[in-house]
């Protein structure tokens, strides 16, 4: 079911997938990155965060969500009471596009199967996806604050993301109602 891209990579295991996102020219955007940005927290996560792409802050240290969005992703996993070692943050693209702006269709084609891979490796049974890159990026469709089983019996909550709220505060209430309305999917 897989595509042989991802099986190989999932067969490698994480030091053989970070080795070949570091490696990878597949797209322009590796020509002007400072890092490239794979991931934080958890090796075996209940729960991933799949966000969009790595912003300055990201870039300039290599890791996801450091900056003003990554507080209050921080915020969301106190408030949903995640221990460590039960949460892992992924992103979508592991490059910064120039100027933070939106990844193209294509950008998340080439780059799927890294995100493919993380989430075979990582073996989630929650994913959050934080906004519209990341749900397109893993073919579901949903409305804000709905879930779905997918096909490998993964839960999948598609929530705000953390950046959009910065500029909506209006909408926060409504975030931690969903935050509230699937704790039991974590905090059984
Ligand atoms: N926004 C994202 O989607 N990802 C990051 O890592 C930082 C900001």
């Amino acid at each position: 079911k897989n595509s042989p891209v991802v099986t190989d990579l999932v067969k490698g295991g994480f030091p053989y997938l970070e080795q070949k996102i570091l490696e990878c020219k597949n797209c322009a955007l590796h020509e002007t990155v400072t890092n490239k940005v794979i991931s934080k927290g958890s090796e075996n996560p209940k729960v991933v965060f799949i966000g969009e792409a790595p912003g300055k802050n990201e870039d300039e240290t290599g890791i996801p969500f450091c900056g003003r969005a990554g507080k209050l992703l921080d915020k969301f996993i106190d408030y949903m009471e995640l221990k460590d070692g039960e949460w892992a943050v992924i992103n979508t693209l592991k490059c910064r596009p120039p100027a933070n702006r939106t990844p193209t269709k294509k950008e998340i084609e080439i780059c799927r199967p890294f995100l493919t891979t993380q989430i075979e490796l990582m073996k989630p049974t929650i994913i959050i996806l934080l906004g519209n890159t990341a749900e397109k990026a893993y073919g579901e469709t949903l409305e804000w604050g709905e879930s779905k089983i997918d096909e490998n019996g993964t839960h999948i909550v598609k929530i705000f993301h953390p950046a959009a709220l910065i500029y909506q505060r209006s909408r926060e209430a409504e975030q931690y109602g969903y935050l509230d309305k699937y704790r039991y999917l974590w905090n059984e």
